[in-house]
């Protein structure tokens, strides 16, 4: 995820762009780049950091003045956040150049393949693959720019959304899109191109937005031309006028950025699984697995070290990889673990699961265990951070920047990340058999769509938000695989509400909590068809017999608990072990209504910060 601006007309480009850029950042913020034309010739200049360090930094190297550009704020997916891999990127001849927003999947092979043409590559990303694919197919077909980047896309399995051109050429910008927005706006004399309408929103509110598989030839005084990447065909552009001010934009339309991280999950589930989970061919590709197989497959225990909401996936891992992959795990919060003076060895693989990458106490415990000759592997969403480097091998969860302090789409993507790596295992291993392997990745794959359709509840939980808003306390409870999200649950709301809650196997209920129950008492319970349904039946009996208040999170079609409960929430059905990817969801929405109607700061709540860097 990034933000991509460009210009092409007759007002100067590098203000329009470095301005359009910082109000991208919040879509990552890790390296910033901007192209001009300059009239002569190309002017490149990109940093890590800001924009802030851009605009420092672009003082120095470039001529600031040209009528064509474009420019770019990175969230990294390929290659550490540096000066070398902050884009735009030039192709070998120095003639075109990208910005670009995705994951090129096929990128290695595209890599090799160009290797073995001569062009050279100066950084790690797969963008710098993509300008050079397209420099081979002008040359070697010998066709204009746009016909080039056609056929170039034509070759790549991802996501896109790209602005490039040709110094050689500069009245015209080509650009694409699939899976990556990508907004033109049309001003009197020239045109703006973005990844939402925010950067031009003070120039002109005419914008078009491009759909996925499009691609437009923007030409100076001449227009824009729509085509289909697939077919060739011409699309009639829409241009819509815009009435939506810079706030609602950068929350893309919602009002807080937690609930738009929330509704991000379909796209961030499908980004963490893009180009490994491959159903057709059954298999799962995770390099760091891969590499390090040995490591993996002669553990005698995986310890699983984390913090907060990462811990409870932590958790949840722990479910999948015993139940999967047999191997026997130990899940620590990072701040016990680094004190306690564990027993660790060099058959310990250790794995550290971070949004951030940067928590102090997951750090340190990486650092101990390394110093004892464990493996240690991480899952990260933020490439190059402090626990990325630190880790021998890692897999990114790719669920672009997590801006509201209460995390969501990490969660459900660090489940995803973690339930890939227990299917390579276990296949490896041998401990699940072909076609349940098969079973799960079709199911794995479907969950995107599963959790669009559990999203759509979402008023119908804002109505029981309202019910239970002034209650005190409240008891989050779940068996198994859903026994984390019971505590995840009840972490959002006390993170973000401010209300007392508490966590419990369903089953520890009557070792203490049962006693907390009455009328006045709201219980989630998650209680969905697979997995000891007819369990916590029972122990939704126990608490309607104490008149406790029951919202049950149930599969789609329930009866049992509907006729016991006061409210049910339903989500699709699916397997017991991916079942967390969608009961999150509900909890997740029920905790931001209610923290929203008790007035509360959603995406900052008091005494937290989005990553603790101090123990
Ligand atoms: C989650 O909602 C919290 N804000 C917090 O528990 C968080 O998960 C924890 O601090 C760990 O952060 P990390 O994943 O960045 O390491
Ligand atoms: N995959 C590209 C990179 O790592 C683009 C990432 C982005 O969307 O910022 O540089």
């Amino acid at each position: 995820m990034c933000g991509i601006v460009g210009y092409i007309g007759t007002r100067e480009a590098y203000p329009i762009i470095i301005e359009g850029l910082k109000r991208l950042e919040y879509r990552g913020y890790d390296s910033a780049g901007i192209a001009l034309y300059d009239g002569k010739d190309l002017k490149v200049s990109k940093t890590k950091g800001k924009v802030v360090d851009l605009e420092e930094r672009s003082e120095k190297e470039i001529t600031k003045h040209g009528n064509v550009g474009i420019g770019h704020t990175r969230w990294a997916t390929h290659g550490v956040p540096n000066d070398v891999n902050s884009h735009p990127h030039i192709s070998n001849s120095g003639e075109l150049v990208i910005i670009h927003n995705g994951i090129i999947e096929n990128y290695e092979s595209l890599k090799k393949e160009l290797i073995s043409r001569g062009y050279t590559f100066k950084s790690d990303t797969d963008t710098e693959v993509l300008i050079n694919l397209i420099e081979d197919v002008k040359r070697q077909e010998n066709v204009k720019l746009g016909k080039a980047v056609q056929i170039a896309l034509n070759q790549v399995i991802g996501a896109y959304a790209i602005a490039v051109f040709d110094k050689n050429k500069p009245e015209e910008v080509v650009i694409a899109r699939l899976g990556s927005p990508l907004a033109i706006g049309v001003g009197k004399d020239d045109f703006f191109i973005a990844s939402d309408a925010s950067p031009f929103l003070e120039y002109t509110k005419d914008a078009i937005y491009l759909e996925d598989e499009e691609m437009a030839i923007i030409r100076l005084h001449k227009g824009i031309k729509i085509r289909k990447i697939k077919d060739d065909s011409l699309v009639d552009p829409y241009v819509q006028k815009l009435q939506i001010n810079l706030e609602q934009i950068e929350k893309g339309g919602f009002d807080h950025f937690m609930l738009k991280e929330i509704h991000e999950q379909p796209k961030a589930i499908t980004d963490t699984y893009r180009g490994r989970l491959l159903r057709q061919e059954a298999i799962i590709k995770m390099a760091g697995v891969e590499d390090n197989m040995k490591k993996f497959l002669n553990a005698d225990r995986i310890i699983i070290v984390a913090c907060g909401t990462s811990w409870h996936a932590g958790l949840v891992a722990e479910y999948i990889f015993e139940d999967l992959a047999r191997v026997p795990v130990e899940v620590e919060y990072a701040s016990e673990f680094r004190y306690r003076n564990p027993i660790i060895t060099e058959k310990d693989v250790l794995i550290a699961i971070s949004q951030s990458g940067e928590t102090a106490d997951t750090l340190a415990a990486i650092k101990l265990a390394k110093s004892k000759g464990a493996f240690v592997f991480g899952v990260c969403n933020v490439v190059g951070s402090s626990i990325a480097r630190e880790t021998h091998a890692g897999a990114y969860t790719h669920a672009g920047p997590e801006i509201g302090v209460a995390s969501t789409k990490a969660f459900t993507t660090q489940i995803t990340v973690l339930t890939l790596i227990a299917l390579r295992l276990a296949r490896a291993k041998g401990t699940i058999s072909s076609t349940d392997f098969r079973h799960h990745l079709l199911e794995l794959e479907m969950i995107p769509k599963k959790v669009e359709e559990a999203l759509k509840s979402d008023a119908h939980i804002r109505k029981i938000s309202e019910i239970y808003k002034e209650a005190p306390n409240m008891l989050y409870l779940g068996r198994g695989y859903n026994f984390p999200v019971a505590l995840e649950g009840a972490l959002k709301l006390k993170e973000i509400s401010y209300i007392h809650a508490e966590g419990y196997p369903a089953a520890e209920m009557k070792h203490g909590p049962i006693a907390l129950i009455d009328e006045n008492m709201p219980i989630i319970v998650i209680a969905t068809k697979k997995g000891h349904y007819e369990k916590v039946v029972s122990n939704i009996q126990e608490i309607k017999s104490r008149k406790g208040k029951i919202i049950g999170i149930v599969t789609e079609g329930d009866v049992q608990v509907k006729e016991l409960a006061d409210h049910v929430i339903e989500v699709p059905e699916t397997l017991e072990s991916l079942s967390p990817l969608l009961t999150t969801i509900p909890l997740q929405l029920l905790s931001y209504h209610i923290a929203v109607m008790l007035g509360k700061n959603v995406d900052q709540p008091r005494n937290l910060a989005k990553s603790v860097t101090v123990e």
